[in-house]
């Protein structure tokens, strides 16, 4: 279980002798040592900054009155499975589990692997990005988590359906995306893949296949990973467009966290707070 110590900063609360350690590792970072996001680490023999993790994150947004999981992509649901032992069997009395995912096989072994436990509360459902439908999401008043990961990546263009659907519910809902999409923030490289612009990510790979490691070849080289598998173009203009029409907040962003799995792909987490009247339902 990809798990780790609950509460990180506890260390740095009982141990301020090391706070300033803290501070001059993740000083390094453009981001806030408040967020409790990163943390100090040691990786081959020298401090560098490390982070909570996907799943110890999704954790901390289940709130008391969380009633509904959701993963959208879930391929074999061990995402929703592992926030189930970290949730703990009676916390989870009150929870459901979604997996929605486009496979047969991926919603047939998770059902399998589901039963295995006699006790969680969880279902599996068909659901495609570019026809989202999430109908299977019961009506009530609890709050809903709904979390993707790595599986927008798979749809060059998701359609913004999906925003308008849990927009339009009467209940709180928080959406968490950990998806490879914090290149599209540069407007060159997206102006690219959607020209689909071959000679550009061919002088890319040139440069990535010769270990150049300058100025912003991290995000040059995911866009040219996305460009190659054809993956998503559009979620962070998605994003935007629902902040604009003051539908959803941008609670946090942690553009390029990870990438231990594949180095020209990095993860990056945007949590979403929807701002539909919780009251009204
Ligand atoms: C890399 S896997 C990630 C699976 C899971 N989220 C995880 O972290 O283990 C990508 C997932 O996206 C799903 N996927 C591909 N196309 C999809 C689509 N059009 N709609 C919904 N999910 C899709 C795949 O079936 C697969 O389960």
């Amino acid at each position: 279980m990809e798990i780790g110590r609950s509460n990180r900063s506890r260390f740095y609360e009982t141990h301020p002798d090391v706070g300033a350690l803290r501070r001059r590792v993740l000083g390094r970072l453009a981001a806030d040592p408040n967020r409790h996001f990163y943390f100090p680490n040691v990786v081959g023999g020298r401090y560098a900054p490390g982070n909570i993790g996907a799943i110890r994150y999704l954790l901390k947004c289940v709130r008391d009155d969380t009633s509904d999981i959701v993963e959208l992509g879930s391929g074999w649901s061990s995402n929703l499975f592992q926030l189930y032992v970290g949730l703990g069997r009676t916390r989870s009395e009150t929870i459901h589990y979604h997996g929605a995912e486009f496979t047969k096989s991926g919603r047939s072994a998770a059902l399998a692997l589901a039963a295995h436990d006699a006790h969680i509360r969880y279902g599996a459902y068909h659901f495609d990005y570019r026809k989202p439908d999430l109908s299977f999401l019961p009506e009530g008043k609890g709050h809903v988590l709904v979390f993707t990961r790595h599986s927008v990546e798979q749809v060059d263009l998701i359609s913004d359906e999906l925003y308008s659907q849990l927009a339009a519910r009467r209940r709180p809902i928080t959406l968490v995306h950990i998806e490879p999409v914090a290149w599209q923030s540069d407007p060159k490289l997206l102006r690219k893949r959607l020209k689909d612009d071959a000679w550009f990510f061919g002088w890319v790979k040139f440069r990535m296949a010769r270990g150049f490691l300058t100025g912003r070849n991290q995000l040059h080289n995911a866009a040219w990973w996305s460009w190659r598998l054809g993956y998503n173009v559009n979620l962070l203009a998605i994003i935007d467009r629902f902040r604009e029409k003051k539908l959803v907040e941008l609670v946090a962003a942690f553009p390029d966290f990870d990438a231990q799995a594949n180095i020209v792909n990095p993860s990056s987490l945007y949590h979403i707070q929807f701002l539909n009247d919780e009251t009204a339902g």
